[in-house]
């Protein structure tokens, strides 16, 4: 237990549950423990001080006694004020972790976790939609001339990072850890896909089979949860703003219209764009009575719900993470989780099979960082192919999976242009 209260958590008795679920997603999580292990003989973070602003989760805290072992001072903050698992936060403040994060916090808390955080002095820090980042450079500017490097977990974060790096104003090198393939191919698809329908469900208790669901977004993480919908007997409806992706959806058999005509014809309405007011005040007036709303994008932008609140005249918590709104006109429509990310407000996040593989990177990446420090630019780096193919390398040892090898003539052949019909 730490001494000084550099922490701030619910309640610590959470601690001995949350340590058992830790465990529990340990053992869907080798390749992070390979790591550990390693990172634990090797001590390469001795004495480096990191600041990670991610979800406090259970898989969180596999990474963060990860980092810890290799000789990391680690500090953490929530990501998101609805996704903290409060006995995980116990159980990492239990390991000597200070973690600040409470589920439900306010803004003003939320803001206050991240400026805890950053009191640490990080060298390095790890973040998930750059808040911490963000307000390292506005500010605690004076903290910056300490850091060494970041990363970045998640596709909204990377388009803020990359947004301030065009602008002249990144201070420190970022990796893109959102942006190697065993993150987002997994985490953003596969992961995103099935906890998205997890917390609906959880939320809802609902039934998809029959259901008309519409998905706004085709990324990573629209196409994972139309993918999963569709396995449950629902008819997917898809919207898009980009042509390629459009066709994509379209050739992969969901139906593609523009979003004023599906609000209309939709039971379900899930957000993963990455945009603000994807649903706009124009798609709430004319939804059918009863329709839900839910989110699973980084930012409680999406749906926009200043619109909902001015169109209901009366607003109740019907069911936990489900708020009814009463509208003027007489219908009823249901907003989840408060538009915040579904998947972690109202389930677990993604399963930790899936964070295997997004935290592996997160560790190499950081590993990376230190090694090279003073050698990169301030600029948003992607993860290096090497660490991108290890991951995918152990994660398919650690499945018991095994792929053929190029033959030296096979290397031959497709390294040159001589052959051809
Ligand atoms: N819930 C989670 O646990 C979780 C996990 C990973 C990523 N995310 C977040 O989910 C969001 C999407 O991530 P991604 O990796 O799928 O991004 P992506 O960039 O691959 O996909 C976003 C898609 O939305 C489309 N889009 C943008 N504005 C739109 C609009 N107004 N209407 C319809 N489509 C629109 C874009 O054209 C793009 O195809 C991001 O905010 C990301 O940070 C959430």
């Amino acid at each position: 237990m730490t001494t000084t209260k550099n922490y701030d958590i619910r309640d610590p008795s959470l601690a001995s549950d949350g340590k058992q679920r830790i465990e529990w997603a340990s053992y869907e999580m080798p390749v992070v423990k390979l790591i550990r292990e390693r990172l634990s003989r090797e001590k390469p973070f001795t004495g480096v001080r990191i600041s990670a602003c991610l979800h406090i989760t259970t898989e969180t805290a596999n990474l963060a006694l990860a980092l810890k072992e290799g000789g990391a001072d680690v500090i953490l903050c929530a990501s998101n004020p609805l996704s903290t698992q409060d006995d995980a936060a116990a159980a990492l403040v239990d390991y000597g972790i200070p973690t600040n994060a409470i589920k439900g916090e306010d803004e003003a808390t939320y803001y206050k976790h991240i400026s805890t955080a950053l009191d640490n002095k990080p060298q390095l820090t790890v973040d998930d939609g750059a808040d911490l980042v963000t307000t390292l450079h506005t500010k605690r500017k004076d903290l910056i001339e300490n850091v060494i490097g970041g990363t970045e977990e998640t596709t909204t974060g990377v388009i803020r990072l990359r947004s301030l790096e065009k602008e002249g104003n990144l201070k420190y090198p970022i990796i893109a850890v959102n942006d190697a393939q065993t993150k987002y191919l997994f985490d953003n698809r596969y992961g995103t896909g099935q906890s998205t329908i997890d917390g609906i469900t959880r939320a809802t208790n609902i039934l998809w089979a029959g259901k008309r669901v519409v998905v706004c977004g085709y990324g990573w993480c629209g196409r994972g949860i139309a993918l999963r919908a569709k396995g449950l007997g629902s008819h997917v409806v898809v919207i898009e703003v980009e042509p390629v992706r459009a066709l994509e959806a379209a050739m992969d058999g969901f139906q593609v219209m523009p979003l004023i005509e599906a609000a209309k014809e939709g039971d379900i309405f899930i957000t993963a764009a990455g945009d603000k007011n994807v649903i706009d005040e124009a798609h709430l007036k004319v939804m059918k009575n009863r329709a839900i709303l839910a989110n699973s994008g980084h930012f409680n932008v999406e749906i926009n719900i200043p619109a909902l609140e001015s169109l209901a005249r009366n607003k109740r918590r019907i069911r936990t993470f489900v708020d009814e709104y009463a509208l003027k006109d007489g219908r009823l429509l249901y907003l989840l989780g408060e538009g915040r990310l579904i998947n972690l407000a109202a389930a677990e996040g993604h399963p930790a099979s899936v964070m295997d593989m997004s935290f592996a990177n997160q560790a190499l990446c950081l590993e990376y960082m230190t090694k090279n420090k003073g050698k990169l630019e301030h600029k948003v780096y992607p993860v290096p192919e090497e660490i991108d193919k290890q991951v995918a390398r152990l994660k398919l040892n650690a499945m018991g999976i095994d792929i053929d090898t190029l033959t030296p003539e096979q290397e031959k052949y497709l390294n040159s242009w001589q052959e051809g019909t």
